[in-house]
């Protein structure tokens, strides 16, 4: 028997070349923004959309053309310093030759809190701050971070080009809850001439936060909304890799996009997990999908399990109204049904579980849905077992 050829979807990693669903006109709009100085976008969306992975590809096809682009990620930072050697790393390899000057600058500039060694293989130096800097005061830490990218901006101009950088899950500046770092830094950037910016975010609540009126990042940002991939899109985009992997029929497809709904993750899971089923007979078939849907819940079902226990009484027994489709949760037979609380505290619920990712909001009532389509299906299945559902 001849062995599958391997499995044409993959998720999760993100390459360093990664091949890209086209994404047409959000590539386009991220491009203009990194080639050109004093560019200001924010990308921000549901988790799992890609973002990341279409920004690392622009981010690779500008390095390519010579333009000085960084992508930097603030998600696990756990202090402002934490952010300033993110940040000093990348703008040390991107000056390429000039960085030297730049080291030279900042060393004056911040000399008590910088370290530099040489790698013992290529004799690169890195630079970095000292352990010290992480417990200095917050001012201190702000005035580096400002500083550093100040300098990059005097250092871009100084060399008569510009530096674009992406900052990856940039909300968790709000985690530091300094008000006034924030509003430096705003400041910082509308004088950034030479430098252009793209921030991206998941986290919709903190993001709505830094851009409200009275906030530091208001009409700072052109936006772009990440929504899935145009249905055709991925349709196409699916069919051709699995017609290349030698399935040629494929009456499954629109099942598959069905039931794995619009999250670019979701849905290259479902059909990964599904192409060994179909590989090996040349067609994708609606059962097949089925299967492999439930083998994906399978696969999960031990992270469902213990996010499940995390949940309130409240949270459990609304997200049970909603994996049954229930939409008006403050009707009487709903909250009979469900033990649900009064209508201000479904309201609040709702609201609780948005901020932590479980729901995201939508135009139709009840104005939140399912962001793991998976997971509802697995909740839906505990109430079968658990409320004797049908
Ligand atoms: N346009 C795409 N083409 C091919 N694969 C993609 C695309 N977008 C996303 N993926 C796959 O989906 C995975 C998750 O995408 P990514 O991490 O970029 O999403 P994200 O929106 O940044 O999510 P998060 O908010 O969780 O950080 C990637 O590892 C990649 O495998
Ligand atoms: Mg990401």
């Amino acid at each position: 028997m001849q062995p599958l050829p391997p499995n044409p979807f993959r998720y999760g990693a993100i390459d360093i070349h990664p091949e890209v669903i086209n994404r047409v006109v959000d590539r386009s709009r991220l491009r203009d923004v990194l080639s050109g100085a004093g560019g200001r976008l924010l990308i921000h969306g549901r988790r799992r959309m890609g973002k990341t992975t279409l920004c690392k590809a622009v981010v690779e096809e500008l390095k390519a053309e010579g333009v000085a682009v960084m992508m930097v990620d603030f998600s696990t930072a756990t202090q402002l310093a934490d952010l300033s050697n993110a940040l000093l790393q990348k703008i040390t390899a991107a000056s390429g030759k000039g960085w030297q000057d730049y080291l030279s600058d900042l060393m004056r500039a911040l000399s008590l809190q910088l370290e530099t060694e040489a790698d013992p293989l290529t004799g690169a130096i890195k630079v970095r701050l000292k352990p010290i800097a992480r417990t200095a005061p917050i001012d201190e830490q702000r005035e580096t971070f400002i500083g550093i990218l100040d300098r990059a901006n005097e250092l871009a101009k100084q060399q008569g080009r510009h530096f674009a950088l992406v900052v990856d899950e940039f909300q968790e500046l709000a985690r530091f809850e300094d008000e006034a770092t924030l509003w430096n830094l705003r400041a910082a950037i509308q004088h950034h001439t030479h430098m252009s910016y793209v921030f991206t975010g998941s986290r919709v609540h903190l993001i709505n936060l830094l851009m409200a009126s009275d906030r530091a990042f208001y009409k700072m940002f052109s936006a772009i909304n990440f929504e899935p991939v145009p249905l055709t899109e991925m349709r196409a985009w699916l069919a051709g890799k699995f017609e290349a992997s030698g399935v040629l029929q494929l009456d499954g497809l629109d099942a598959l996009l069905k039931l794995a709904e619009g999250c670019t993750v979701d849905r290259l899971r479902l059909a990964a997990m599904s192409y060994p089923l179909a590989a090996a007979s040349g067609e994708l078939t609606q059962p097949m999908v089925d299967r492999a849907y439930q083998a994906v819940i399978e696969e999960d079902k031990a992270f469902f399990q213990s996010d499940w226990q995390q949940f309130t009484q409240h949270q459990q027994n609304i997200l049970r109204a909603m994996a049954e489709g229930e939409t008006k949760l403050g009707s009487a037979r709903v909250r009979q049904r469900f033990s649900l609380p009064a209508s201000g505290s479904v309201s609040n619920t709702l609201k609780a579980l948005l901020e932590r990712g479980v729901l995201y909001g939508t135009e139709s009532a009840p104005g939140y849905a399912y962001d793991n389509p998976y997971f509802k299906e697995w909740v839906h299945q505990r109430n079968q077992l658990d409320l004797g559902l049908s």
